[in-house]
């Protein structure tokens, strides 16, 4: 506790007044309280307004400006309101007459000390809580980048890739067919025009890919995600007819009678059925066909009948939300089959029979993991030498509804 007066008569009482309860610094003018100030903690002062030179006033704003949860209480003969509204503004907490007796003073002081008490705790409960926060939040985005930032970044590559390549070949036939000429002939530029429509095709295709997953990255969380299954499939449609894997094979969409939403963010379920119409079109290389079916189903799956074995695969039967009403999807390819020593294979990541120039063999890895986020389950039926279904049950809602 300071005390500052210029009287020593009551720089004594007040002394003698708080002796035994706190460590009392004494100071007669203002440059000795600020001195004092800078080089101890000081938590109440008890000032004197009016002083010879430095006022008691400029006094506590000094000390305010040293140590602002300083707490000041004043002490006035017969200053004006205006001094003491001053002494207010600058943020003393309280005044006292004077001559002042005990009873008064106490109060006061205590007053002040509980004050500062009170403060410090509070500045240092929200220092420490904004510092949790911080914590928090840091935690928090670092998880969930971590978690998805690799998976997705894996997914763009491998979803671009197909259209890359289309790309990269054109671009070479164009080289090569007017590298070397010093004039373009009638049929080079139609040569020409052809290409860079596939090209810009595949362009507006690879940017709708990052278009997606960049819209993907940026949605809430915590909004339950949904896709009107009739609208997805039509957008699948046009980016099939686009893919280099479609080549002369046959490939057509059955929607749903009547539209539904299935509970799965959209670009995760064009990207599951895109890698296994893909899958479709690459298994065989002679001209095939490929088909996927929508149906809703009004009844929970009988998963008992859904087993793994030599021709079939199921996933995901452990956090799968079987409660109607569902959809599904079939993705039926009347290729060769997979043969039941692969089988078990084919969802493990790096996993390809197509050589390393040809697949990536993170496909049906992706797939599984999407199909689980959505709380999804995944069906393969496979027979060899007849073809292969893969089956997609997805929690679904009403058009609209939640
Ligand atoms: N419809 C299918 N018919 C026959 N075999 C299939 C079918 N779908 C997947 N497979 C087998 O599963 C393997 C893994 O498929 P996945 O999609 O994970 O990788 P990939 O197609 O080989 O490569 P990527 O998809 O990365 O280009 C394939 O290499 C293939 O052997
Ligand atoms: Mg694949």
């Amino acid at each position: 506790m300071l005390v500052v007066d210029d009287e020593e008569g009551p720089r004594q009482s007040v002394r003698v007044i708080f002796k035994d309860e706190f460590e009392i610094l004494m100071a007669a003018d203002g440059p000795a309280a600020i001195e004092f100030a800078q080089k101890n903690k000081i938590d109440v002062a008890v000032l004197d307004i009016r002083m010879a030179g430095m006022s008691g006033i400029e006094v506590l704003e000094r000390l305010k400006y040293v140590d602002p949860s300083i707490e000041a209480v004043m002490m006035t003969a017969f200053e004006t309101t205006d001094t003491m509204r001053q002494a207010l503004r600058l943020r003393a907490c309280d005044y006292i007459n004077k001559p002042f007796d005990i009873g008064t003073m106490r109060a006061a002081v205590s007053n002040a000390m509980q004050r500062r008490t009170l403060e410090s705790e509070i500045h240092n409960n929200a220092e420490q809580l904004q510092e949790l926060l911080a914590e928090l939040q840091n935690h928090k985005i670092a998880e969930q980048m971590s978690q998805k930032r690799g998976e997705i970044y894996a997914s763009i590559i491998h979803d671009i890739n197909g259209p890359l390549t289309v790309i990269s070949g054109f671009i070479q036939l164009l080289n090569q067919r007017i590298g070397n000429s010093t004039r373009l002939e009638v049929e080079d530029l139609e040569f020409i025009k052809d290409r860079l429509k596939t090209i810009t095709r595949q362009v507006t295709n690879c940017i709708e890919i990052s278009r997606r997953y960049l819209s993907f990255l940026g949605r809430q969380s915590d909004e339950a995600p949904r896709v009107g299954v009739n609208d997805m499939l039509t957008d699948l449609n046009h980016l099939v007819n686009v893919h280099p894997s479609l080549h002369n094979n046959q490939f057509t969409i059955h929607p749903l009678s009547e539209n539904l939403s299935a509970r799965i963010i959209g670009t995760d379920l064009i990207q599951i059925l895109l890698n296994l119409a893909v899958n479709g079109f690459q298994c065989s290389p002679r001209p095939h066909s490929v088909s996927i079916e929508a149906q809703s189903l009004l009844r929970p799956v009988d998963l008992a009948a859904l087993k793994d074995g030599t021709q079939d695969r199921i996933l995901n039967v452990e956090s799968f939300e079987n409660n109607p009403p569902l959809v599904m999807h079939s993705v039926r390819d009347d290729g060769p089959g997979i043969p039941a020593e692969t089988l078990p294979k084919i969802f493990q990541p790096y996993f390809t029979t197509k050589g390393s120039r040809q697949g990536t063999g993170l496909g049906l890895n992706i797939v599984q993991r999407l199909v689980k986020t959505a709380k999804g389950a995944l069906h393969v039926h496979t027979e060899v030498g007849k073809g292969t279904t893969f089956t997609l049950y997805l929690p679904a809602a009403p058009l609209g509804g939640r």
